[in-house]
């Protein structure tokens, strides 16, 4: 009689086997229980509950004024709607500024959220926290490249690593992420072969954003997916309710477009 349960949230375990496997990964960002349910139903592997609610939930101009109370809240909701998908829960600006914070905000997000993993943004200043969450047991995702929380000091929203020595302090930022301890790495806006050089590197699974078709998965902001964003939609995302019949369909069409490799596209990737 097999031990394990039908129904279970997907682990890192098996996500690591995608990755050395060679099969996608996919996630999508939610913030509330209904969309989480509809993203669960379309098999998708991971969710998750991205500070970007700070723009397209909040209305804000960027994800700075997101609270770790926010945060709680939504990754509650979404928490709610999963059964599978493995739940990952970003720490908001300055809650992760020295390692108590850090740990406290995790807590809250694990233990209070129902997240599974907590993902924070930069390379070299967070590495003490990356350390010590993992030391508590917390799996920790990384985030490099465009890093929405430091918009300001990168002088806006674009491309990050197109310089050589640019490229060379993100190689190094994501090796030492991993080995701090980081269990996954987000890259978002870079290149698609320092993407790929990234990827190859680490044993740990690299989901793109915006980080071109040579990476272990890819996530997308569900509002821009669905065509729902006002403004600005970056030229990394796609519309995949267009050619759908509705929201469940342009889920499902984005899953079966990643595991098949045919997204994203050149004109979705940055060279
Ligand atoms: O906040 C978010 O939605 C994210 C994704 C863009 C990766 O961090």
């Amino acid at each position: 009689m097999s031990t394990q349960p039908t129904n279970r949230r997907l682990t890192l375990t098996e996500l690591n086997r995608k990755k050395i496997s060679g099969e996608p990964i996919t996630m999508l960002t939610a913030y509330d229980a209904t969309f989480a349910q509809r993203i669960d139903a379309a098999n998708i592997d991971c969710i998750l509950v991205g500070d970007s609610l700070g723009n397209v939930v909040q209305g804000q101009d960027t994800t700075l004024p997101v609270s770790i109370d926010d945060m709680v809240y939504h990754t509650q909701a979404v928490s709610r709607g999963v059964e599978h998908a493995f739940l990952i829960a970003d720490m908001p600006f300055m809650s992760y500024r020295d390692n108590v914070t850090a740990a406290n905000s995790a807590q809250r997000l694990m233990a209070d959220g129902g997240a599974e993993m907590v993902k924070l943004e930069g390379g070299q200043p967070v590495l003490s926290q990356v350390r010590f969450l993992t030391d508590q047991g917390v799996p920790v995702c990384g985030h490099l490249g465009l890093t929405p929380q430091h918009v300001h000091r990168l002088g806006g929203y674009r491309v990050q690593g197109r310089e050589q020595r640019a490229r060379e302090q993100i190689i190094k930022d994501a090796a030492d992420l991993q080995q701090a301890g980081a269990l996954m790495l987000v890259l978002e806006c870079v290149p698609t072969d320092l993407a790929g050089e990234i990827s190859q590197q680490l044993s740990i699974p690299v989901i793109g954003i915006g980080a071109g078709p040579e990476v272990d998965g890819q996530v997308l902001v569900l509002y821009d997916m669905l065509g729902l964003t006002v403004g600005h939609v970056p030229k990394f995302s796609k519309n995949f309710l267009i050619d759908g019949r509705d929201i469940p369909a342009a889920l499902e069409a984005y899953a079966q477009a990643v595991r098949s490799k045919t997204f994203p596209a050149a004109e979705h990737s940055f060279a």
